[in-house]
C-alpha cells in the first residue's frame, strides 16, 4: 500500500523532531501502522532556514513557504500542526479540516482556547484531531485518560506540567535561589524563554489542565474558567520554610471532581516531601491521576524538547493512519466522551475550591499576638494542623518574628476572610502569604 501522506505546518523544535523520528523509525513504524507514514510537503515561514535543517538535498523540494497550499493538497491525508498560537493555526487547521483532512496538532493553546470550534468542526466532517503531544509532552497521557483509564470515574488529576517552571522552582530549592535569579538561569540554559511570561504565570499549565479536565470529566475544555496563578511571586523564604515543615512547593495542575462541580487551578502548592510527586525535579513533568477503581497512577517523563514530543507526534500519526478507514462513529472519541454526551457540570470559582493553607505572616513578638490570630482561625472554623514560629532573634533581631500556619482543608473564601481580620491586628505588620497544599493521599 502507497504510504499515508502528511503535510507538517512548522519546522522547529518539534516539527524538525517529527521529521527526525519518522525516517529514523520508519521501518517500525509502518510494521506498527499497517503502512508508511511519509512527510510529502513541509510549509515553513523561512524556507531557507528549514532547508539548512534538511541532511539531504533531495529534501528540498518538499519545503515551501505556502501554508494553504499544503493544507489544499489533495494527496496529503494528515496535516501535522506545529506552529503554535491561536490565530493562523486556528485558520490551517478548520481549512484542513474542511478539506476532510485528519488534524495533528501539539497546539495545547489553540485546543484549549478554540477546542469547542475545532471538535465540532472535525465530528461534522467525520476527521480525526489527535493531540497527545499537546499535553505533558512525550507522557502518553492522553491516552491513558482517554483509553486506559476508560473503566474509572476519575476523581482527580494533579500535574507538573510545565518543564520551564519546574526547573525554576528545583534551582530555588537546591540552591536557595531567589525567583528572578533562577528564571535568568533558566533563560541562560535554554530551559525558559526570552519572553517566558506564558510558562511563569502558569497558563501553558492551565491550557494542558484544561484539555485534560475534559477528558476526564467529559466537560467541554473552558479555559477561561481556570483558576491561574504563576511562580513569579513566590519568595525564597516560603520554599525554606515549607521544607521545614515537611512540604516542597510545585506549580500543580489540579484538576478535581468536587460536590459542587469541578475544580479546576494552576497554583503553586505544597506537597508533602514524600510524595513521588514532591521529588519530580528539573525540567521533567509527572501527572497523577486518581480514579475510583484503579486508585493513583503516576505517569512520568519529558515534557517537551524535540523527540520526545516527537514521541507522541508520530504515536498520533500511527493512530490516525490505523484508523483513518474506520467509521468514525466508531473512533474513541476525541475527548473520551460521547459528543453528545458532554456534561455541563459548573467549572467552581476559586472561592468554592476546598484545600489545605499555608499562611506565612510577620508579627511584632508581643504577649498574645499567637492567640490573636487563632482565636480568628478558630471563630472562622478553620482548623491548624501545624504551626512554626521562628525565633525573633533569627528574623529581625528581635522585635518582630514570622509565623507559618498550615491549616486543615477548608473553603478558599473562609480563609480569606479570617485573612482580612488577622491582616486587620495592630501586632500584625505584614500581608498574610496564601499559599494552597494538597495531601494528595
Ligand atoms: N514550555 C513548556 C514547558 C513546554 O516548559 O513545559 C511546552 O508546553
Amino acid at each position: 500500500m502507497e504510504p499515508i501522506k502528511v503535510g507538517l505546518l512548522g519546522f522547529g523544535t518539534v516539527g524538525s523532531g517529527t521529521f527526525t523520528v519518522l525516517r529514523r523509525n520508519q521501518e517500525e513504524i509502518k510494521r506498527r501502522a499497517g503502512r508508511g507514514i511519509e512527510v510529502a510537503r513541509i510549509a515553513v515561514r523561512n524556507p531557507a532556514k528549514a532547508r539548512a535543517a534538511l541532511d539531504d538535498d533531495a529534501l528540498f523540494s518538499l519545503v515551501t513557504d505556502n501554508f494553504d497550499a499544503v493544507v489544499d493538497d489533495p494527496s496529503i491525508g494528515i496535516v501535522a500542526e506545529m506552529i503554535g498560537g491561536t490565530t493562523i493555526a486556528r485558520d490551517l487547521v478548520l481549512r484542513a479540516i474542511a478539506n476532510g483532512k485528519h488534524v495533528v496538532t501539539a497546539n495545547k493553546a489553540l485546543l484549549a482556547v478554540h477546542g469547542t470550534e475545532i471538535f465540532e468542526a472535525a465530528h461534522a466532517k467525520g476527521v480525526m484531531v489527535a493531540f497527545e503531544a499537546a499535553v505533558a509532552g512525550g507522557i502518553p497521557i492522553i491516552k491513558a485518560l482517554r483509553e486506559g483509564l476508560t473503566a474509572n470515574r476519575i476523581q482527580y488529576i494533579a500535574g507538573i506540567i510545565n518543564g520551564t517552571t519546574n526547573y525554576i522552582l528545583s534551582e530555588m530549592r537546591e540552591r536557595g535561589l531567589d525567583f528572578a535569579t533562577a528564571l535568568k538561569g533558566a533563560q541562560e540554559l535554554g530551559y525558559a524563554e526570552a519572553d517566558p511570561t506564558f510558562d511563569i504565570e502558569g497558563v501553558d499549565a492551565a491550557h494542558k489542565l484544561t484539555i485534560m479536565s475534559a477528558i476526564a470529566f467529559g466537560v467541554p475544555v473552558q479555559f477561561e474558567r481556570a483558576y491561574i496563578e504563576g511562580i513569579s511571586k513566590l519568595a525564597a523564604i516560603d520554599i525554606k520554610y515549607a521544607e521545614d515543615l515537611g512540604y516542597r512547593i510545585k506549580l500543580l495542575g489540579i484538576a478535581r471532581r468536587a460536590e459542587r462541580g469541578i475544580e479546576l487551578r494552576v497554583h503553586p502548592t505544597l506537597i508533602p516531601a514524600k510524595r513521588l510527586l514532591a521529588n519530580v525535579e528539573g525540567a521533567m513533568n509527572a501527572v497523577v491521576v486518581h480514579g475510583d477503581a484503579v486508585g493513583s497512577t503516576l505517569y512520568y517523563g519529558k515534557g517537551a524538547g524535540a523527540e520526545p514530543t516527537a514521541s507522541a507526534v508520530v504515536a498520533d500519526l500511527v493512530d490516525v493512519t490505523r484508523l483513518h478507514t474506520a467509521d468514525p462513529e466508531h473512533r474513541v472519541p476525541h475527548l473520551a466522551f460521547q459528543p453528545d454526551s458532554l456534561s455541563n457540570t459548573p467549572i467552581l470559582s476559586i472561592d468554592e475550591v476546598t484545600s489545605g493553607y499555608y499562611l506565612r505572616l510577620r508579627v511584632a513578638d508581643v504577649t498574645g499576638v499567637l492567640a490573636g490570630i487563632t482565636r480568628i482561625l478558630a471563630d472562622s472554623g478553620i482548623s491548624i494542623d501545624a504551626l512554626l514560629q521562628k525565633e525573633s532573634e533569627e528574623v529581625d533581631g528581635g522585635d518582630e518574628t514570622d509565623i507559618v500556619i498550615i491549616t486543615h482543608e477548608t473553603l478558599e473564601k473562609n480563609v480569606n476572610a479570617a485573612i482580612r481580620e488577622i491582616e486587620a491586628l495592630s501586632t500584625v505588620v505584614s500581608k498574610v502569604t496564601k499559599l494552597r497544599m494538597e495531601a494528595l493521599n
